[in-house]
């Protein structure tokens, strides 16, 4: 068997990292998200979230795969037992699951990105998502965002993934900045970021249940945590370098993705006197391509908007399915272009019901959202804080130098506050899951 692949330097981990973690999730979900939240009360929430819990985890995930140096499968099964791989499986499962309509989502971004340049969607934004969202040509769009997936991590880790990633992470933030800029100059910035920026506090101790929650929801699911992400990235690596100060630098890029995201979208929508809360699930696909149709330089900014979402959606589709293909790779001896293609298509057909049926669809997103991601990031937490434990402080403290103290701080407070606040949020999701 040829020997494992390492990153080829410590950016190319981080930007690897980041570029799974900004995806969907920072550009469409989490506007929506304040928006239904109400808007920069939800922010704050959020912001404290990504600190206090989601990087906790996300050092959870590090420590694992860097250890082992295996994908996620073998990785949990080295450090607890056969008991402990089965959080492992539930993340291969869950990978499957994800990318399958996660790579739906792609298609549509690549009909949405074309549409902004032909006009396509500006007589009617709803009708053309309905055209889009469902049937064959849906199932096209579908494959061919797959097949571009697949090519990047056929190529491997560090010709597919590093090179890919570093070029499609800067890309996102000058893109996202220039936009950022542009929306700036519009009529409607300042009652945007007045939205955005100015909490109002009352309404978080009105909605705390739904806003800690969502907000904690959030942050997990941008961080890509629960399913091995970070485990099969972090096991490419090869040195102790400070998992912390990487850790930070990543949740740090991911937020502000996500709250540039918000300086374009808000603007967008007070400029055409769109109700944020109004927008919803849709919020992308019909409330802002509607806002794209208004202006007189839509077409372009429509065009490049879609562009970032596409980038961005891609660079977590490789994650997704390198978790997978990592796993095939370390156990069979084929290589990995034929293991790439081969788990591709059957991500591809599992993803073909929803391309057909946006019920179908919901359905996917539901159960991975509500279920298996809040779930695996518990059996994470549980594992690495309570059996793992003193090893997982050891392996931290490779590389944290003077700041070694954390270590023993950080296994307490996933041991104890992390701990809670997932198994909060995973109950409270399945309870939206039961009543839906
Ligand atoms: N973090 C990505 C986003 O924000 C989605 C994603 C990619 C993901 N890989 C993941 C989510 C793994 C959970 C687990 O869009």
């Amino acid at each position: 068997m040829t020997q494992r692949e390492t990153w080829t330097s410590r950016v190319g981990f981080i930007l690897a990292a980041v570029g799974s973690a900004v995806g969907l999730g920072n550009i469409w979900r989490f506007p929506y998200m304040s928006a239904e939240n109400g808007g920069a009360a939800f922010l704050v929430v959020y912001l404290i979230a990504a600190a206090l819990i989601g990087l906790p985890a996300i050092l959870a995930e590090f420590v694992v795969g860097r250890e082992t140096k295996k994908n996620v499968v073998d990785a949990f099964r080295n450090l607890g037992g056969p008991a402990a791989a089965l959080i492992g499986v539930l993340g291969l499962f869950t990978g499957f699951w994800l990318l399958s309509y996660y790579s739906v989502v792609g298609g549509w971004v690549i009909q949405y990105m074309t549409g902004s340049l032909t006009g396509a969607y500006f007589g009617g934004p709803e009708a053309y998502f309905g055209q889009i969202s469902e049937g064959t040509g849906t199932i096209l769009f579908h494959a061919i965002f797959m097949v571009v997936t697949i090519g990047i991590v056929a190529a491997g880790v560090e010709k597919g993934i590093e090179v890919g990633t570093k070029i499609m992470v800067p890309s996102i933030a000058i893109l996202m900045i220039g936009m950022a800029a542009w929306a700036f100059t519009l009529d409607g910035a300042g009652a945007g970021y007045e939205y955005f920026l100015s909490p109002d506090f009352s309404v978080i101790a009105e909605n705390y249940q739904s806003i800690i929650p969502d907000a904690v929801g959030q942050a997990l699911f941008s961080l890509s945590l629960g399913m091995g992400a970070m485990v099969t990235y972090a096991s490419y690596l090869d040195g102790d370098d400070n998992l912390l100060s990487d850790g930070i630098s990543i949740t740090v890029l991911n937020t502000f993705v996500g709250v540039l995201a918000g300086f374009v979208v808000f603007p967008l929508l007070f400029a055409q006197n769109i109700d944020p809360g109004d927008a919803g699930a849709g919020a992308v696909f019909v409330t802002l391509a509607q806002a794209f149709a208004e202006l007189p330089a839509g077409r372009i900014i429509g065009f490049v908007f879609f562009l970032v979402l596409l980038i961005a959606a891609l660079s977590s589709a490789i994650s997704l399915l390198e978790v997978v293909v990592s796993y095939f790779v370390d156990n069979f001896d084929v290589s990995r272009p034929i293991l790439t293609v081969g788990i591709g298509t059957v991500v591809f057909l599992l993803g073909v019901p929803s391309a057909l049926s946006i019920d179908t669809f919901t359905m996917f997103d539901m159960i991975a959202n509500n279920i298996l991601l809040p779930l695996g990031v518990v059996l994470t937490i549980l594992f690495v804080g309570w059996i793992y434990g003193g090893g997982a402080v050891a392996e931290l403290r490779r590389g944290l130098g003077s700041t070694s103290g954390f270590g023993p701080v950080w296994l307490w407070h996933i041991r104890t506050v992390v701990f809670l606040a997932v198994l909060g949020t995973l109950a409270l999701s399945i309870m939206t899951f039961m009543s839906a």
